[in-house]
């Protein structure tokens, strides 16, 4: 069978999906799906292309022991609609954004958001923690690592 591709969407795809990313890849690792599961990530902007992840972001994930190795690029459509299978987006505002990039019903069925997939969470978005402080930076890891164990759960039920 095809591996099952996600891609994770923020702003500036430097600080929600790259954590996102990271903490999906250590999940799929731990499990042993890497044949099975590919991730990559993206921003709704293009302002931080070719940027590493957010220092803050990095040292906050680093404490979990999540390493953010990936470099921010600009979503692309309808090439990353094409490619992948879930398209999943940070808050409300990145949905808004992949909904008016997307060119038909295929692209528009893949788009979620991340905390939809929460269990023990209520936040209805991972909220962009780029002008706020440490807790900011806390709360993105809490909500992602809730919503990373929900998305594997419900694609290993697919
Ligand atoms: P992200 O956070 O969308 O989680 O990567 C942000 C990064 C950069 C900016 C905003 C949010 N910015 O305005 O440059």
């Amino acid at each position: 069978m095809d591996k099952t591709k996600i891609l994770f969407v923020c702003l500036g795809n430097i600080c929600r999906s790259p954590s996102a990313e990271a903490v999906m890849q250590a999940l799929i690792e731990k499990e042993s799906l890497e044949h099975k599961i590919s991730i990559d990530s993206a921003g709704i902007t293009g302002y931080h292309a070719g940027d590493p992840a957010d220092d803050r972001m990095q040292r906050h994930a680093i404490q979990r022991g999540f390493h953010l190795s990936s470099v921010s690029r600009q979503v692309q459509s309808p090439k990353d609609f094409n490619e992948f299978d879930y398209v999943i987006g940070m808050d409300n505002q990145n949905i808004s954004d992949l909904q008016d990039l997307a060119q038909n019903q295929n692209h528009l069925a893949k788009i979620s958001k991340m905390t939809d997939y929460c269990t023990r969470h209520n936040n209805t978005s991972v909220p962009d923690p780029y002008y706020g402080g440490a807790a900011g930076f806390e709360l993105v890891l809490d909500i992602l690592e809730d919503a990373c164990e929900g998305l594997l759960e419900h694609i290993k039920n697919e």
